[in-house]
This record gives structure tokens, sequence and C-alpha cells, in this order.
């Protein structure tokens, strides 16, 4: 490092000999002051810098410093005691990319409007781990990533997010955000937004209008009761869906929530408070990831809005009654998981697509003879089912019916 940083310095002396005009304007006709020798583009002196990096990391620092390499394009910043940056401090250096702020002070009273000003090529902003309450204001627009993790932020303001346009991830996990705190279409301007982490806030209905440029949602551990409609007014790109670890129930998720989402690939909506599956799930769905909750029922109208899943993970609920042919109709099923439930029986009409299915640490106490392969003898059938957990059932494994397993080619079965 040490040995880079001096090779910076030498080249900015270097610039400083072969061209005057750079520092001329200090030293005014006639002027009266002593002339002040100062190069703003110098590496500063707590830091080091190499290449285009500039690492100030650790330093002890409790101002951004005032100095910095023209050709510094990424600024490591994090680990200090900076509480406020001062307007206009980043004015001169146009080239910086990205600004890595974690683990400092900084206050929402210390970020003001003309913070950021200049920073025009600033495309990532990492300010996770300081003590802002509030979503910082006046942004560059240029930004494509901002992390604001792990702070105390209450609430986003309306106008603070108006102009990042470009803005691809935005994550704000770990922070105080409440309904309140988060009206309706703040994001929507953020016409680019791909990726919003929204994980531990207090959050307690998911929020309405989001830009439908967005591909992945995570609310994990808010305490989220409602799903309402109007999430999306128009199509949405959406594809990976996190409501895990909330409080929702039957009552509080809308008919009409997932409307709109006409792209969602996975749905996840482990550790709530469900008794049933919801109704009106998309038919572009193919994970639907439902564990710990209460379900008790599954019926042949439960997937009827989305045959195309392909896995289907559902252990450790409450599951009793079956319907025969509940699955039958999802002829893409790979993956079906009903661990740890009360099931009786192997469910009837199983697809044949299936290649894992897991029933362990159910009440089932017998395998009937077309459990798994059906018993048309011009039907025959090879399945594709390679895993099939049956252990912790109170299945007599001496009355297993002998050609229950038949179609079942290069296979593991677990049953005790
Ligand atoms: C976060 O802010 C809220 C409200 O301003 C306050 O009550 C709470 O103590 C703060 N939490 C932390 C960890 O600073
Ligand atoms: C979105 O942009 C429009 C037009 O620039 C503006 O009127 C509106 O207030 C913005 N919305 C938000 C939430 O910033
Ligand atoms: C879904 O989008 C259409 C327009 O494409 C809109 O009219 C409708 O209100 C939206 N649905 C919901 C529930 O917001
Ligand atoms: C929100 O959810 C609760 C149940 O948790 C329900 O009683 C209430 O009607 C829901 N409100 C809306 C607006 O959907
Ligand atoms: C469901 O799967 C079928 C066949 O694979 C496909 O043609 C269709 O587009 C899928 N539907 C959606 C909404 O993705």
């Amino acid at each position: 490092m040490r040995f880079f940083s001096q090779v910076t310095l030498f080249l900015c002396i270097a610039v400083l000999c072969t061209s005057p005009t750079t520092f001329g304007s200090r030293f005014k006709r006639g002027s009266r002051r002593q002339p002040v020798l100062f190069n703003r583009y110098i590496c500063p002196p707590q830091c080091a810098c190499s290449l285009n990096i500039i690492y100030c990391s650790g330093k002890q620092l409790n101002e951004i410093p005032s100095t910095f390499p023209r050709n510094g394009e990424f600024l490591h910043l994090e680990n200090n005691y900076i509480t406020r940056i001062h307007s206009g401090v980043f004015r001169h250096f146009p080239a910086i990319q990205r600004i890595i702020l974690t683990k400092n002070r900084l206050i929402s009273a210390g970020l003001k409007a003309r913070s950021f000003e200049g920073l025009t090529a600033l495309k990532r902003l990492d300010l996770s781990e300081n003590k802002l309450t509030r979503f910082p204001r006046s942004l560059p627009p240029s930004l494509v990533e901002l992390r604001l993790n792990l702070n105390n932020i209450t609430k986003v303001k309306r106008g603070a997010t108006r102009g990042l346009t470009n803005l691809v991830a935005l994550s704000l996990f770990r922070n105080s955000i409440t309904d309140a705190g988060f009206e309706p279409a703040i994001l929507k301007n953020m016409t680019a937004l791909s990726y919003l982490d929204l994980n531990e806030n207090l959050l307690e209905t998911v929020p309405q209008g989001l830009p439908e440029s967005l591909r992945e949602i995570r609310l994990e551990n808010n305490g989220l009761k409602n799903v309402t409609a109007g999430i999306f007014t128009s199509q949405s790109l959406l594809h990976h869906f996190s409501l895990r670890n909330n409080q929702l129930s039957d009552q509080g998720i809308n008919f009409n929530a997932w409307s709109n989402m006409s792209n969602l690939f996975l749905l996840d909506l482990s550790y709530n408070k469900l008794r049933t599956i919801p109704r009106g799930l998309p038919p572009s769905l193919h994970q639907l990831i439902i564990e710990n909750n209460f379900i008790e029922e599954i019926n042949y109208k439960t997937f009827i809005s989305s045959l195309n899943l392909t896995q289907i993970k559902l252990s450790f609920n409450k599951i009793r009654i079956i319907t025969p042919g509940s699955f039958t109709r999802l002829i893409h099923l790979r993956f079906l998981d009903l661990a740890f439930n009360n099931l009786l029986y192997v469910p009837r009409g199983l697809p044949t697509t299936l290649e894992a299915l897991f029933l362990e640490s159910n009440q089932i106490f017998s395998v009937q003879i077309d459990s798994f392969c059906p018993m048309n003898p011009e039907r025959f059938v090879t399945s594709k089912l390679h895993t099939l957990r049956l252990d912790g059932n109170l299945i007599d494994s001496n009355d297993l019916p002998a050609l229950a397993f038949y179609c079942l080619s290069s296979m593991e079965v677990v049953v005790t």
C-alpha cells in the first residue's frame, strides 16, 4: 500500500509541475494574502491510494477527507467515526463511482441537500450500519445500488426517492420502517428498480404501488398482517417474493393480492399463521414454499389457478386431509414435501412426474399397493421418483405390499 501511495503522490506532484493552471487561481494577481499551495488531488494523508482505489477504512476519521486523487473511483471510508457529510465535499471529484461508508456514525441531520453534490458518476453507495433515521435526500440520480441496512430509518419521505430513476437495487433491511413511514407508491418513480430488500422492518401491510420493474422483493421478519390488492397496478416482472416469518393469516390476504404478478416464479410464505393455502395464485408460479404454518387441508381447488407448480414445500403444518386427486393436475410437479404433518394416508393420485416425495413424520399406518405405482397392467409405467421418505410414520414394514414399489427405478426409499 505504502509503495502505491507514494507512486500516486509522485504522480500528483508531476501533475502539479506540468500544469500550473490547476493551482493558478489560488494566486490572485495583487492579492496580499500569503499564497497557500493546496492540492486537492492528492491521496488523503491518512489513507492509502492504489490505482483508482482510495483506502480510508478504519483510520479513525471524523470527517470526509477534503482531497482525493483525480483518478479515484472507489472510495473506502468504512469503520470510521464520520457523523456528517458537509455540503459540496465531493464537488471536485466527479470520477468517484463507489463510496462505502458502512460502520460510521452518520446521522440524518448530518446529510445535507448538497452532501453528494457533483458525484455525477456515483453508481454504488453503501451507508449501512450508521445512525440514520430518514431516507437520505438529494442522492445522485446516477445511483444504481443503494444500501441503507442496519440503520434506524423510520420514514421514506416523498421526494427523497424521486430522482432515483436508475436505481436497480435498494436494500433497507433491519431498519424501523412502519406502514405510516412508507407511503403508497413512494418507490413508483424508481422505474429501473429490480431488487428491494425490506427484511426486518416494522411493516404490517405489504406496500402498495411498488414499481412493476421489481424482480425480487424481500419482506421477511416484519410484522406483516395484510397482503392487500393493488401491490402492482399493472403487470409486474416480479419473480421472487418472500414473505417469510410474518403474522399473515387467511383473513389478512386479499383474493386479488396476487393479481398482476403474472411472472411470479417463487413465493415463500413460510413461518406465518395460514390455515389454508391462498387462492388465486398466478399460473406462472413454479415454487410454492409454505412451511411452518397451520394448514389443515388440501383439496382439488387448492392449486387450480397455479397448475405450473414444480415444487411445493408444506412441511411442518397440520395437514390431515388431502382430497384424492388434489395434485393430479399438477403435471409439472417434481418435488413435494409433506413431512411433519398429520397425514394418515399416502395422498392418492400423485402425478407421475414426481421425483422427490417427502412424507416422513406423519401418522401414515399403511401403504396401499397402488400408492405409488398404478395397478393397471396395460398402463405399466416407470415412475421418475428417485427419493421417497416414509420414516417416522406408523408403517409396519412387514405389511408393505410386495408390488407397491414395482414401478420405481433407481431410487432411494427410506421406510423406517
Ligand atoms: C429508532 O428510532 C425509534 C423512533 O425514533 C426509537 O424509539 C428507537 O429507540 C430507535 N432505535 C434504536 C436502536 O436506536
Ligand atoms: C414521481 O415523479 C413525478 C413527476 O416527476 C412527481 O410529480 C411525483 O411526485 C413523483 N413521485 C414520488 C413518489 O416522488
Ligand atoms: C392490474 O393491472 C390492471 C392494468 O393492467 C389494472 O387495471 C388493475 O387494477 C390491476 N389490479 C390490481 C389488483 O391492482
Ligand atoms: C388485515 O388483516 C386482518 C387479519 O390479520 C383482517 O382482519 C383485516 O380485515 C385485514 N385488513 C385488510 C384491509 O385487508
Ligand atoms: C404454464 O406452463 C405452460 C406449459 O409449460 C406454458 O405454456 C405456460 O405459458 C405456463 N404459464 C405461465 C403463466 O407461465
